[in-house]
């Protein structure tokens, strides 16, 4: 039977293999919303890169360049890492290049898996009806912060795996264990995402809606696909 594994960490995915697998990188606060949340308002493609430097490249290739680091904007570029930077009429048809500190990394640490995939609540229902009729083994790779693990990522992984469950087997504890805070969690998924030392870093940094806003379960169909190096939409 095809299988689903969380991997908790990247620091963790040195013990994945990822040949032959599908990775879904997961982070909701807000790398992978913000993905999601662009490509379903019009944002063409999106180029993740793990470097300031390459994303200030691309900014002088034309890219609108998007740049956070430890959840504040970076000097010298468009955009920060807000959702609703990527609903901006500005950012609409346009090209953007994104560098984070987590969830672009995840990214680029996942480019040996046979697919790459965006993950997010927001588009959540519409990711598991794809995988649902996929046939190759998946992986969550949670973006997590700076190694560590999070809260919100493992949240998202174990929706996912609860979704999945009567069609892929759990390779090992960490989709049961996520899968358990999951169901605890959705009885007032806001107030458990509040108690996140994420949510109180961007609070800090007197960003709130944001938390908010990533959330929502299921309010797009758009599954962003890893194309070469960019993010495209697929429309299952
Ligand atoms: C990240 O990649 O670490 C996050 O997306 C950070 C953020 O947006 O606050």
């Amino acid at each position: 039977m095809k299988n689903i594994d969380v991997c908790l960490t990247p620091e963790l995915l040195h013990q994945y293999e990822l040949e032959n697998k599908i990775v879904v990188v997961v982070d909701i606060l807000r790398a992978t919303s913000c993905m999601v949340s662009g490509l379903a308002n019009g944002v063409k493609e999106i180029v993740p890169v793990a470097t300031l430097e390459e994303c200030k490249a691309l900014q002088e290739a034309g890219y609108l360049a998007a740049a956070e680091r430890n959840g504040s904007k970076a000097e010298g570029f468009d955009m920060g890492n807000s959702p609703f930077e990527y609903m901006d009429e500005k950012v609409k048809g346009g090209k953007v290049a994104v560098t984070t500190t987590n969830g672009t990394l995840a990214i680029s640490k996942s480019l040996k898996a046979k697919e790459i995939l965006i993950g997010a609540f927001l588009n959540l229902n519409a990711l598991a009806n794809y995988l649902k009729n996929k046939e190759e083994d998946i992986i969550v790779l949670c973006a997590g912060w700076k190694g560590k693990f999070n809260l919100e990522d493992t949240l998202f992984a174990g929706a996912l795996c609860h979704q999945l469950k009567s069609d892929f087997e759990f390779a090992c504890d960490a989709p049961l264990a996520a899968e358990a805070m999951y169901l605890t969690a959705r009885q007032n998924m806001m107030k458990y995402m509040e108690d996140s030392s994420h949510a109180k870093r961007l609070a800090k940094l007197n960003v709130k809606k944001d938390i908010a806003y990533c959330v929502q379960e299921s309010i797009y169909d758009v599954i962003p696909y890893l194309s070469g190096k960019t993010l495209l939409p697929l429309v299952p």
